[in-house]
């Protein structure tokens, strides 16, 4: 079974980005972290980011994979085609963000994937990825 991890816009620049918002942690120990409890768990997982919107489609339409965990950054707030794309796709999907959207600016509380994702997690930093991967186990076992 397969959970593939999407990281979009400038995720890739975690560590150094806004640490008081998102903490030190950087990228590659969030996919450690998440290919580690993905193996215990007996799943592979796969990271993906991008800063592109059209590559985060094209992952989430081409890839292979059973379950999504995706963190669409900036673009939760912006793309209707993402949510389309996830739609289209019709897999179990759960939407993480490291900080409480709903609790910042009034822009960000609003998520277009909201309404297509199987749940969402927001503001448990790296452990909100945790938690989707322990999810997405119980949901492919359902
Ligand atoms: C984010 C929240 C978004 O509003 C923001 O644009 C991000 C990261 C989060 O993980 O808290 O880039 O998705």
């Amino acid at each position: 079974m397969k959970i593939l991890v999407i990281h979009g816009p400038n995720l890739n620049l975690l560590g150094t980005r806004e640490p008081d918002i998102y903490g030190s942690i950087t990228l590659e120990e969030i996919n450690r972290k998440v290919c580690n409890l993905a193996e215990e768990l007996g799943l592979q997982a796969e990271a993906f980011q991008s800063n592109s919107e059209g590559a985060i489609i094209d992952a989430i339409q081409e890839k292979d994979y059973d379950v999504l965990i995706i963190n669409p950054a900036a673009y939760t707030h912006t793309s209707v085609a993402i949510r389309d794309a996830i739609a289209a796709v019709d897999k179990p999907a759960i939407e993480v963000h490291i900080s409480n959207i709903h609790k910042r600016e009034k822009f960000r509380r609003k998520s277009f994937l909201s309404g297509v994702v199987t749940g969402q997690i927001s503001g448990l930093g790296v452990e909100g990825y945790l938690l989707a991967v322990r999810a997405s186990q119980k949901l492919l076992n359902k």
